[in-house]
């Protein structure tokens, strides 16, 4: 028990170290030097954090790499960045059956959540600029309105 605790305050330390910049933001990507880009500054990415916090992270995890073969990943998803549609469609009315992500199948079920249009373009525009994904055409709230079911 004791040898554990030393582990975990031993690897808390090493990672305080290694990121010393990365404290108030642990979802950005280490990979990268912590500095925002101008997308991350948006108050609208700041909001869809909070929805990502809130709605997303239980099934997408805080990497954005899901669950390989039951949550797709976000982080990366070639689903994301060539179906910005029916991504947002997705996202509004809810996804159920078959579809390949980076070439892994797929066929589980995510429900709609009842967000806003405003929420809807927000967590876009947070799972569009986190990670490694850099989708830089923001989306909007009229953009959410005009995909229909
Ligand atoms: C209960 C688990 C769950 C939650 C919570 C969830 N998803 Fe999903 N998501 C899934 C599943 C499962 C699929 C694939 C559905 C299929 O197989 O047709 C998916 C697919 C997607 C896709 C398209 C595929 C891809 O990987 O690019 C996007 C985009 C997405 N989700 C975004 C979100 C966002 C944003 C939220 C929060 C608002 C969210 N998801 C919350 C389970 C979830």
């Amino acid at each position: 028990m004791r040898l554990i605790i030393k582990i975990l305050l031993i690897a808390g330390l090493l990672s305080c170290k290694s990121n010393p910049d990365n404290e108030e933001d642990q979802y950005v990507s280490t990979d990268e030097p912590v500095a925002l880009s101008q997308d991350q500054e948006s108050e609208s990415y700041k909001r869809g954090k909070e929805v990502y916090m809130d709605f997303c992270i239980t099934c997408h995890l805080a990497d954005g790499k899901g669950i390989p073969g039951t949550f797709p990943p976000l982080d990366g998803s070639d689903w994301l960045t060539e179906k910005r549609a029916e991504s947002i469609h997705a996202v509004k009315y809810g996804l159920k059956g078959f579809i390949e992500v980076n070439g892994e199948e797929y066929n589980n079920v995510m429900t709609p959540f009842g967000l806003t249009d405003q929420e809807v373009a927000d967590v876009m525009n947070y799972i569009n600029n986190s990670w490694s994904n850099n989708i830089e055409k923001p989306v909007t709230e009229e953009e959410v309105a005009e995909i229909v079911k």
